[in-house]
């Protein structure tokens, strides 16, 4: 990676991404450490894949809008993902401040009927908090934000940013299963790899959450322990919540390290809607 964006310091993705890793990025970099191969399994918005210095990277998502969203910014040319931000916003009047949210709808409206991905990002930019959320069919629902983009330079610098950083990494869009196999098998006879999972938190809430459930985080479980034994280093982000006992005791198996500091480390006795956000690392 470029000894500049290094120096330059944490890398923001241009995706706003719910439960993305950058408030945590320094410590959570710390604890990972550097492998060889680092493969960021859940990537979402690329957050953490694009902080990592291994020699050989990868980013994975299953969503198909969100992958392409993210292998887009990282290698479409940065003019021309401006120039389509500041087309997208002009076309359907997003600054006008009288008009805005109904403007907004009809860019919406437009989107759900083309699904182009650079105006999806363009319309992340005008939603509310910048977030992406679609329903269950698939389609883009995220109300009205409050505010347009309007500095196209600081939009340009990120982006160029995220490009630097995202350089040479491998794209997947692949189920964390097959991804895990597929990943082996591209680096036979490597075993210096860390499979890093930040899988969708079972009882929080968040768009990605619908297709994932008890069975789904059961064999995620699984597959750590048979990382575990064939050698491969794993790291998994979640919570401790009052309802995941079964999930801390099985943790206690390895190396548990605290990020949020919502109850002291000693105690267990988390209160109803309390959660402590962990690593845990073999
Ligand atoms: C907690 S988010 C990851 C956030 C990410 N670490 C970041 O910093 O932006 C979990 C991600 O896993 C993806 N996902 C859900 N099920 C998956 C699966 N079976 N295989 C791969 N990715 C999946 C979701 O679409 C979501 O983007």
């Amino acid at each position: 990676m470029n000894l500049e964006i290094i120096m330059r310091g944490k890398i923001r993705s241009p995706l706003t991404y719910e439960g993305n890793k950058y408030k945590v990025i320094d410590k959570l970099k710390k604890e990972l450490g550097t492998q060889k191969v680092f493969v960021d399994v859940f990537g979402g918005s690329g957050t953490v894949v694009a902080n990592m210095d291994s020699e050989i990277r990868y980013y994975n998502e299953l969503d198909k809008k969100v992958y392409d969203l993210i292998e887009n910014l990282s290698l479409t040319h940065v003019l021309s993902i401006v120039e389509s931000v500041r087309v997208f916003q002009e076309h359907f009047d997003l600054n006008n401040e009288l008009k805005r949210k109904e403007n907004y709808y009809r860019a919406r409206y437009f989107y759900n009927n083309n699904k182009k991905t650079l105006n999806l990002f363009a319309l992340s930019k005008n939603s509310f908090s910048n977030y992406i959320r679609f329903n269950s069919k698939g389609d883009f629902n995220s109300p009205c934000g409050k505010i347009s983009c309007k500095d196209y330079k600081a939009l340009r610098s990120k982006i160029k940013d995220f490009q630097e950083a995202m350089s040479g990494v491998n794209f997947k869009n692949l189920d964390y299963l097959n991804l895990v196999y597929e990943v082996i098998r591209e680096n036979k006879n490597e075993k210096d790899i860390l499979f890093y999972f930040d899988p969708p938190y079972l009882g929080t809430v968040a768009t990605y959450n619908n297709a994932w459930g008890e069975s789904e985080n059961k064999t995620l479980l699984a597959l750590c322990e048979l990382l575990d034994k064939s050698g491969y280093k794993f790291a998994m982000s979640n919570v401790f919540t009052k309802n995941n006992l079964v999930f801390q005791e099985w943790a206690k198996k390895y190396n548990i390290i605290f990020f949020g500091n919502v109850y002291n480390n000693c105690n267990y006795q988390l209160k109803d809607k309390e959660k402590t956000e962990v690593l845990i690392k073999n």
